[in-house]
């Protein structure tokens, strides 16, 4: 009998292709995340130890428990669940998880048809967004000019940014046909600080490999170091001229990577959109108040998506930082677009 997929709307578990969907658009995951997720989904209701967690999905490794607890992380991020607030999947104090969520099964046909080149109302257009929409597409045509923007999209959880987000650009990209580079990046509630650039490094990486990847990796292998050419780009042969230094100053390696991002929107114009900004590590914020007082033209769209009540210092960093961009004016202007409650539900 073939494997099921799982459904816990708007989430589909698809265990014979190991992959997760959310309506159906591949959310990626980690390998050992996604064994986590298809062991507490396999037991919907039931407390898990952490110590079956380990047993299950690490098996003879030795790792400590930290692992699970940045896979469950990883998990609430790609999940869009909160732990204080658990949707999916809740923490019982000192002992494990439990799956709160309740799962049904869907055959294969049900989940082929693509669900959502829309998650929203289904003929391909937002419900009740219009004016957040006219105001994503204005900071796009003025950074297509050549005017960089960063633009904030705040809200609750499960307001709907991502929705918004993907929506106007799926459809500003279909108007503009190839003219336009979409990468996006997503940050991981992370503990200690964060990996440096997580988000930016994860958008880059997908430009690499997608449709236009071969012209990125120019670009890229131009003015990002040539170990951050290799490691966004595994397969790309690396340069003959003598071998850089693998660390770089982090001051340097800051202004490399904003270099390499005006120049990948010098000629098509780049939308950079970066999910929960709330769980940013602190470089990344640095590197967008770098992005955000250059001077030169780039046409660069970064779209940052913001819960602004969760408690991180990151949150509070991200709306301090927007409210000085647009005070201080200059090439870089921000905004914020709040989301807020619909007040008629999609039929
Ligand atoms: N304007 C809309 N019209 C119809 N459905 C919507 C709309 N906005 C959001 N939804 C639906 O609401 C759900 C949650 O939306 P979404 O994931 O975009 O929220 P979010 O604000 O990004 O959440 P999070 O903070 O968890 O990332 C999705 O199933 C989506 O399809
Ligand atoms: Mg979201």
């Amino acid at each position: 009998m073939p494997l099921p997929i799982i459904d816990f709307a708007p989430f589909q578990l698809d265990l014979r292709a190991g992959q997760l969907c959310r309506d159906g658009v591949p959310v990626p995951l980690r390998p050992k995340t996604f064994a986590v997720l298809e062991h507490l989904v396999q037991r919907p209701g039931e407390l898990v130890t952490k110590q079956a967690l380990l047993d299950a999905v690490w098996g003879d490794v030795a790792v400590s428990e930290d692992v699970v607890r940045l896979s469950v992380g990883e998990l609430r991020t790609a999940l869009g669940d909160e732990r204080a607030a658990p949707r999916f999947i809740e923490t019982v104090p000192r002992r494990g998880y439990r799956f709160v969520a309740q799962p049904g099964t869907l055959t294969p046909e049900r989940v082929a048809a693509p669900v959502a080149e829309d998650s929203t109302g289904g003929d391909g257009t937002l419900v009740g967004r219009s004016r957040e929409s006219s105001e994503i597409a204005e900071w796009l045509r003025v950074a297509t000019s050549g005017r960089r923007q960063i633009g904030f999209v705040t809200g609750e959880a499960g307001i709907g940014k991502t929705t918004l987000v993907d929506t106007v650009l799926r459809d500003l990209r279909r108007a503009s046909g190839a003219r336009l580079r979409i990468a996006c990046g997503q940050c991981i509630e992370q503990y200690g600080g964060g990996a440096a650039y997580l988000p930016v490094l994860d958008a880059l990486g997908a430009l690499c490999r997608g449709a236009d990847g071969p012209a990125v990796e120019v670009s890229l292998r131009a003015h990002a170091p040539d170990w951050l050419v290799h490691e966004l780009a595994p397969w790309a042969p690396r340069s003959d001229g003598p071998a850089e230094s693998t660390t770089g100053t982090p001051e340097h390696m800051l202004q490399r990577l904003a270099t390499s991002l005006d120049a990948l929107a010098s000629d098509i114009p780049l939308v950079l959109i970066l999910e929960d900004m709330q769980w940013s590590d602190h470089s990344t914020l640095d590197l967008l108040s770098v992005l955000a007082h250059r001077r030169e033209p780039a046409r660069l769209l970064v779209l940052c998506t913001l819960r602004p009540r969760t408690p991180s210092c990151m949150g509070t960093r991200c709306r301090a930082s927007s409210a000085n961009w647009s005070a201080r004016g200059g090439a870089a202007r921000s905004f914020s677009r709040a989301c807020r409650r619909r007040t008629s539900r999609p039929t």
